[in-house]
């Protein structure tokens, strides 16, 4: 203990805590409620894993790589521990910890705690366990309790962009994902618990929030009025949030998209006109051995819709190659739907068999068709980032402050379409939307200048 603290049994002692965080958005989210929930405990964050008392490692399982990457950091950290004499907790958390507990231990039987995804609010206890046995303890149970209704809302405030997650799990069951068994079944937090995180998040800074869940627009949670609430009509309330100038929301499933959400792009001043919409691919022949329940025509009838009621409408979404079955003639129905639609920015991968999901069993297609098919839908999907920016340039459009920018008298900021935008501005403006002009497009981020007679705020659009 710190010797100028003074001696005080109820407080307890100063711990360093440090998460690293692998995957999707909402384990970053996670890894915030796990460091709020550890706090009163006496843990603080810190940057680095020398010298921290706990590590936690919030991992991802979803390709073969992420998971591969938990193995080396464990590898690492066992030298730091040994370092330590062993006084360093180490623990393992998300969608790798849910799949493949077991084999964690036995590859690397230094980790403390293995902590499935359902199970974070009993991580005090679960650390109290390893201390008091000296062994480790696994917890990768779904238990019948909400995780959310135990762990504390956001506490520490995440600055003007915040996430929320409002949905978990996935009953979808896509032939390639691992989602469903390590997320669990598809659970939505009541509208009451969002509303009142959202506030809280708001009177903290936050001017844009982004909704999260695995299937976020498939969110059914109970309202206030005891019914359920779709995802339209909780943003219809959020959006009512005085401070609350911007909303997003992510990861969506086609077949979730419903005409009232479609609506809400119109109706709700808030909702900001992108939208993440993962299609994995162009086949109809593909997407029915995927199991994703919808067809090409229908994600381009969706993106019709949108762009037909907002013009201003920009998307992104995610691929899947060389998933079993695929075929070149498969490949360039993919291409046709990229080159048609124009992404503003889309994610893609090559299939990765993982254990357990059905696709895993079937003929794989090989790794170097695979790749060359990567390489042409990646150089087509970056010339369509490139041109989605450079169509930017020239625009006057609303940019919401978010910080310090790298430079000197520079904010950061992000444009309608989350794009990084640097902007020479005054710090006064974090937190407010100017309008700027579009000047220049970097690759993965644009400049503008502050117009000098917007001082009102522009709200949204
Ligand atoms: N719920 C979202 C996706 C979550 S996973 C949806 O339904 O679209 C994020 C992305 O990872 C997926 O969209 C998919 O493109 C990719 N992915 C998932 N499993 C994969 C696998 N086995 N191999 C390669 N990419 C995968
Ligand atoms: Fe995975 Fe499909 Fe569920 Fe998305 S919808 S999380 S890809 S199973
Ligand atoms: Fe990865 Fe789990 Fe998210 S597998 S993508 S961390 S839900």
């Amino acid at each position: 203990m710190n010797s100028t603290s003074p001696p005080n049994a109820s407080k307890p002692p100063a711990r360093k805590l440090h998460i690293v965080t692998h995957g999707c958005q909402m384990n970053v989210y996670d890894s915030a409620r796990m460091a709020d929930l550890l706090a009163p405990l006496g843990y603080t964050p810190v940057d680095s894993p020398v010298g921290a008392d706990m590590v936690i490692m919030n991992t991802c399982h979803i390709r073969e790589r992420a998971e591969e990457k938990v193995f080396s950091a464990l590898g690492r950290l066992r030298v730091m521990k040994e370092q330590a004499n062993g006084a360093m907790v180490i623990a393992v958390t998300g969608c790798v910890a849910q799949a493949e507990a077991e084999i964690i231990l036995k590859r690397a039987p230094y980790v403390d705690l293995v902590v499935g995804p359902q199970a974070y609010h009993r991580l005090p206890e679960l650390i109290a366990k390893a201390h008091r046995t000296r062994n480790s303890v696994i917890d990768t149970d779904f238990p019948a309790e909400q995780k959310f209704d135990f762990l504390p809302d956001a506490a520490a405030p995440q600055g003007v962009i915040a996430n929320l997650t409002i949905q978990e799990g996935c009953d979808k069951f896509c032939s390639f994902c691992v989602v469903p068994y390590t997320r669990g079944a598809e659970s939505s937090r009541p509208a009451a618990a969002v509303l009142a995180e959202a506030r809280r998040m708001v009177a903290q800074g936050s001017r844009e929030i982004v909704l999260l869940g695995q299937n976020v627009n498939a969110y059914h949670g109970e309202g206030p009025d005891g019914a359920a609430w779709s995802l339209a009509r909780l943003l219809r309330a959020l959006a009512e949030i005085p401070g609350l100038f911007r909303l997003r929301y992510t990861t969506s499933h086609p077949s979730d998209m419903t005409d009232e959400l479609i609506a809400a792009h119109r109706d709700n001043p808030a909702l900001m006109p992108f939208l993440h919409l993962p299609v994995q691919s162009g086949s109809d022949k593909i997407l029915a051995a995927m199991n994703r329940k919808h067809k090409a025509d229908d994600f381009r009838r969706i993106v019709a819709r949108l762009r037909d009621i907002r013009p201003d409408m920009a998307f992104t979404s995610d691929f899947i190659i060389g998933h079993p079955g695929e075929t070149d003639a498969d490949f360039q129905a993919t291409m046709a739907l990229v080159r048609e639609t124009r992404f503003a920015l889309a994610y893609s991968f090559t299939y990765s068999p993982r254990p357990g999901t059905p696709a895993a069993g079937l003929p794989q297609i090989p790794a170097e068709v695979k790749n060359a098919r990567l390489f042409e839908l990646q150089a087509e999907l970056r010339r369509q980032q490139d041109e989605f920016n450079a169509g930017t340039v020239g625009l006057i459009t609303p940019v919401l402050f978010t910080g310090r920018g790298r430079h000197p008298g520079q904010l950061a900021g992000r444009s309608l379409y989350a794009q990084p935008v640097a902007v020479d501005a005054p710090v006064q403006l974090v937190g407010e939307i100017r309008q700027v002009k579009v000047t220049r497009a970097n690759p993965n981020s644009i400049i503008g200048t502050l117009l000098s007679h917007a001082t009102k705020e522009t709200i949204a659009a």
